[in-house]
């Protein structure tokens, strides 16, 4: 307990309490922590972040995430809120217009392709890249992207949200050497099991996929709160050497070609 006591960190994303940053804000401040917490105007209308910042006595401010003058609002407004500069930021952003409104993969709209990639994935360079203009990040700080294995396998109906993620693994690798020879800060993405969200249960076939993937993980698929526990453990001076890498939380998954609960099934 208490790995990340004196610690300041921003939480994009937790919509709520099935949202994988609600769980990660929760377990930031069981360890020590002070954070402020944000997401996008429309959200704070329709989610329900106000009673996690009561609960947590964190301040909620707005950003959109693909807006810069909201990201440096949100970054200063932070600094001023926690006494200084922050330790950990964890962007947990993932939104597709075109799965949203049901457009087929080889039937792309691609003025929202470019929305999705804005939001799921450029949102996170230019997080990356304020908080750097700002000089918002202490030293041996640490910053997370949530992701998921469509970017590096095939599952059809994750549609541009393969792509959105192969680019913000990418971002993670590229920002994370700028971010780590200027300031010593490491940046990472965690790949996480199919998880039970908003986000998640957007995806046509969720609940099946689910089950699925359940049966495909020696260990079965890791829950939010169990990521919450990794983010913190990434978030901890525990892991200071750990930089650019996509890290994943998914039970086994990822190195799994059958196994005999799916044969069996
Ligand atoms: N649920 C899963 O199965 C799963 C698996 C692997 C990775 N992930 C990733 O985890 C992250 C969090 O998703 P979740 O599953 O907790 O779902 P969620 O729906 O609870 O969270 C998604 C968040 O993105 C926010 N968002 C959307 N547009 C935004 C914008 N313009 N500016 C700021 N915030 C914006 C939403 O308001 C919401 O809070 C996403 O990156 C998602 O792709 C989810």
């Amino acid at each position: 307990m208490n790995l990340l006591e004196g610690k300041k960190g921003i939480i994009f994303g937790a919509l709520d309490d099935k949202s994988i940053a609600w769980k990660v804000a929760e377990k930031c401040v069981e360890h020590g922590a002070k954070i402020t917490l944000t997401n996008a105007p429309v959200a704070l209308r329709f989610g329900k972040i106000q009673a996690l910042g009561e609960q947590l006595n964190s301040e909620i401010i707005p950003a959109d995430a693909t807006k810069i003058e909201d990201l440096e609002n949100l970054i200063n407004q932070s600094m001023d809120i926690l006494g200084g500069k922050v330790d950990f930021i964890l962007h947990s952003i993932g939104m597709s217009l075109n799965v949203r409104k049901k457009r087929h993969y080889t039937d792309i709209k691609y003025e929202w392709m470019q929305k999705t990639f804005d939001i799921s994935a450029i949102s996170f360079h230019k997080l990356m890249q304020t908080a750097l203009k700002l000089d918002a990040v202490n030293d041996w700080g640490s910053v997370l992207a949530l992701t998921y294995i469509a970017a590096q396998r095939t599952f059809p109906d994750y549609s541009e949200m393969a792509e959105s993620k192969a680019l913000l693994e990418s971002f993670a690798r590229s920002f994370g050497y700028h971010f780590g020879t200027l300031k010593k800060v490491r940046v990472n993405t965690i790949s996480q099991s199919p998880t039970k969200t908003t986000a998640g249960s957007g995806v046509k076939g969720f609940d099946e996929f689910f089950d699925y993937a359940d049966k495909m993980s020696p260990l079965g698929n890791a829950s939010a709160e169990d990521c919450a526990n990794y983010c913190v453990a990434l978030f901890s001076d525990l892991t200071r050497y750990v930089t650019m890498q996509n890290l994943y939380h998914d039970g086994g998954f990822s190195n799994m070609g059958m196994s005999e609960q799916v044969l069996r099934s």
